[in-house]
């Protein structure tokens, strides 16, 4: 007899941890880290100070902060070995599959590699986000044949990765887009890649490997991988000139999704589509190609009135990402650039008060005892 209740599928309203992080009222729109408003910190703070946030619990002083991006900038160097590595991947290879892969290799260079203390892994913690966002800056200039750039201390977490994905210091703007971009996307309670992150922490594994756990279940076109599925779709229309609302219309009699609409936890307006769509809308003006948000304001408009569907984090990241200059395959990666912050608060969570994350499944197969039919006498 089975022991275990029936499952709703997808863990679908299941608590699952107790966790400090992250609060989000899915019927409201409220997310907030650590308990202050997203909007307030989309609005004030920095992705540095978001960091700190996650990790310590509370906001930095001012001198806290200080010391804090300094270790930061300290950290924001790859091993040649992690280099080369880069070099060796073949120049199809999807960012997010290099990008996997070279964190996972990370950890033969990490001094700290078997230790997995709480102090050890907020050193990781720090290093990782410093080299996540090289890792994705590096790849793209190698496979496009260009020289690496050196990360510049005097700017922020932000500026330095357009700066060593473009080789150009950013405008104050575009550098504040991605900076609020990278807060919105810190962290979201126990999303997909976050859960992988502590299951595989949980079986005192180590921060690498539930890291690039996360990075596996980042991937996924329901999950960070939406958003370029949603440019994909931008890309389509404007190239055939349709018209955005008969083609989505087209993909929803094929009964296909409409990639950035729907969310498992939110009933109403994602806190973040709010900022990203400002954001898009402003950043259209000012860089005078305002076709992508139009567009996008059109497929947003049919979905929420036909399919009472709203917008996710990852429809207008979509347009965002694309008017700062940053590739499309380049966008998912990007989520994991910021995204690193909230799986690692995760995970030292987890092994704060760690105990193995081992569920039941309900059996629905044969039933025991089946025979083992010998080969001879199998149909
Ligand atoms: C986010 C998502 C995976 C949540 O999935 P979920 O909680 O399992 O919800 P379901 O897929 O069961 O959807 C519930 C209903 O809404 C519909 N729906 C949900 N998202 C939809 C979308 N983007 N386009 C069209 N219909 C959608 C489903 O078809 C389903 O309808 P039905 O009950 O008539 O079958 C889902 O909304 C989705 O696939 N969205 C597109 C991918 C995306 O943007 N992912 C990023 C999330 S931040």
């Amino acid at each position: 007899m089975s022991t275990v209740t029936p499952p709703t599928r997808g863990l679908e309203g299941v608590v699952a941890a107790n966790s400090a992080i992250c609060y989000i009222d899915g019927e409201k729109g409220v997310l907030a880290y650590r308990g202050i408003d997203i909007h307030e910190l989309a609005d004030n703070s920095t992705f540095e100070e978001t960091c700190y946030l996650l990790w310590f619990g509370r906001l930095p002083t001012r001198a806290e902060l200080k010391d804090f991006s300094t270790t930061l900038a300290r950290e924001r160097k790859l091993d040649a070995g992690i280099i080369s590595l880069l070099r060796q991947a073949p120049k199809h290879a999807l960012p997010m599959d290099v990008l996997r892969t070279t964190v996972s290799a990370l950890s033969y260079w990490d001094p700290e590699e078997k230790v997995n203390t709480r102090e050890a892994n907020l050193n990781k913690s720090i290093r990782l986000t410093a080299q996540l966002a090289m890792i994705v800056a590096y790849y793209d200039r190698i496979r496009k044949g260009r020289p690496l750039v050196e990360p510049d201390r005097a700017l922020s977490h932000a500026g330095n990765f357009l700066l060593m994905l473009t080789g150009k210091p950013p405008s104050k703007a575009a550098e504040r887009a991605l900076d609020v971009a990278l807060i919105l996307h810190a962290d979201h309670e126990l999303n997909a890649s976050t859960f992988a992150a502590r299951v595989t922490a949980a079986t005192l594994s180590d921060m690498h490997s539930a890291v690039t756990s996360a990075i596996g279940a980042l991937k996924g076109p329901l999950h960070g991988g939406a958003n370029e599925a949603v440019f994909r779709i931008l890309e389509a229309i404007d190239a055939s000139g349709a018209d955005p609302v008969e083609y989505v219309k087209g993909m929803l009699a094929q009964k296909k999704k409409i990639p950035g609409f729907g969310h498992r936890v939110y009933h109403t307006e994602d806190p973040r589509a709010t900022h990203l769509r400002q954001m898009s809308r402003e950043l259209g003006s000012s860089s005078g190609e305002s076709k992508w948000f139009e567009i996008s304001r059109k497929i947003e408009e049919f979905i929420n009135k036909d399919k009472k569907l709203n917008a996710n984090v990852d429809f207008y990241s979509a347009s965002t990402y694309h008017t700062l200059g940053i590739d499309l395959d380049l966008f998912t990666p990007l989520f994991a650039v910021s995204r690193i912050s909230g799986w690692t608060a995760h995970v030292m969570e987890q092994l704060d008060d760690n105990r193995l994350i081992r569920p039941r499944a309900e059996y629905v197969g044969p039933a025991y005892l089946a025979p083992y039919v010998p080969m001879d006498r199998r149909q």
